[in-house]
This record gives structure tokens, C-alpha cells and sequence, in this order.
């Protein structure tokens, strides 16, 4: 049997909002969560749950209040800003709920972005990107802006530009 390896690790992860003030408020109450590599996990629950509050924190988008978060062998907490871009760039690709394309900038352009941010150059960033577009069905949209997509088209956008550096983990948030 081969050794399982941990991609994702948090240990009792708290995080509040309004710390010290009077409507302090307390969302996630000590999560412990492990995903091995290739394993594929939902999270499920109702509406302000808290699951989007998670997975900023799994992304490294936010931090958390307390507790510990082990991502790839690397402790989040104590690693270099630089260092946890990098990982961000590199290892994680986001699809978020509301799916922050960037406006006015098309879709090709959106999925390049990251690939551009990672050094790959302009054919070979542009080759991908288009390839990915096709992947989820939008070769015919990828020269309109986000404004000019529907709600599902976006998405899709947004899922081809979470895959642009074939990152290790993919964190969608989508309901
Ligand atoms: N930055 C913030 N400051 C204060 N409260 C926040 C903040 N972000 C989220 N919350 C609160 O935390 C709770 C959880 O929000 P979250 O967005 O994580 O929920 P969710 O499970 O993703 O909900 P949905 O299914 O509607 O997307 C909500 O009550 C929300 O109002
Ligand atoms: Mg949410």
C-alpha cells in the first residue's frame, strides 16, 4: 500500500469577525479537517454556515483566528508572504462563488492571468488558456468581457482560470 499523502490539514480552526467589540462574532468553532491527495470532498450547509469563511482560509485568502493549518507539508502560519503567493499561484486554483472576473478584460485575458502571474509566456499562456476555454465549452465566447457572459458562462470562465497552472488542489466554491 502506498503512503497517504495529507494535502489539506487544519487542527481545531477558529475564526471571528468583530474581535474585542461588542458584536463579536464567532463563525467557525474549532474545524479539524484532513484530504488526502485525489481525494475529492464536499462541503455541505445551509446558507451563512460559514463554508465560504473555510475555504478563504483553506485558499489562504484569509487566516484564521486560531488553530493550525498545514497545507502541502507547509505550516501556513509561519510562512513568508512571498512564499504563500507562490503556493496560491501555484498549487491552489479558486473558483469563487461569486467568480471575481476581472471586468472589462476578456475571457481569454482572465484565464492567461494567472499564467502570466506564474512567468509563462505569451504563446504558450494564450495556447493554454484557449485549449482550457474550449475544455469548458466557451471557444466561442473568449473574446467577450465577464459583463457580456451569462451567470454559467462565467462560471465556466471561472473554472478554466482556477486550472491555468494545473495547480495540485482545486477549492470550487459554488453552489
Ligand atoms: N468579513 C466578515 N465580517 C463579518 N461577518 C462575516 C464576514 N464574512 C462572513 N461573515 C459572516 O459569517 C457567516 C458565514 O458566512 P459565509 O460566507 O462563510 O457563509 P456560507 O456558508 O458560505 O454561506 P452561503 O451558502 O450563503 O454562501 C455569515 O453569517 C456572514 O454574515
Ligand atoms: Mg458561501
Amino acid at each position: 500500500m502506498t503512503k497517504q499523502h495529507t494535502m489539506i490539514e487544519l487542527h481545531h480552526i477558529i475564526k471571528r469577525f468583530y474581535i474585542g467589540q461588542p458584536n463579536e462574532l464567532e463563525i467557525l468553532h474549532g474545524i479539524d479537517l484532513k484530504v488526502n491527495k485525489g481525494e475529492f470532498v464536499s462541503i455541505v450547509g445551509s446558507s451563512g454556515s460559514g463554508k465560504t469563511t473555510m475555504m478563504n482560509i483553506i485558499g489562504i485568502l484569509d487566516r484564521p483566528t486560531e488553530g493550525e493549518y498545514m497545507l502541502d507539508g507547509v505550516d501556513v502560519a509561519g510562512a513568508k508572504d512571498k512564499e504563500l503567493s507562490m503556493i496560491r499561484n501555484q498549487k491552489i486554483g479558486f473558483v469563487f462563488q461569486t467568480y471575481n472576473l476581472i471586468s472589462r478584460t476578456s475571457a481569454l485575458k482572465n484565464v492567461e492571468l494567472p499564467m502570466l502571474y506564474a512567468g509563462v509566456g505569451k504563446k504558450e499562456r494564450t495556447e493554454r488558456a484557449k485549449e482550457l476555454l474550449a475544455m469548458v465549452g466557451m471557444e466561442e465566447r473568449m473574446t467577450h468581457n465577464p459583463d457580456e457572459l451569462s451567470g454559467g458562462q462565467k462560471q465556466r470562465v471561472a473554472i478554466a482560470r482556477a486550472m491555468a497552472n494545473d495547480p495540485s488542489i482545486i477549492l470550487a466554491d459554488v453552489n
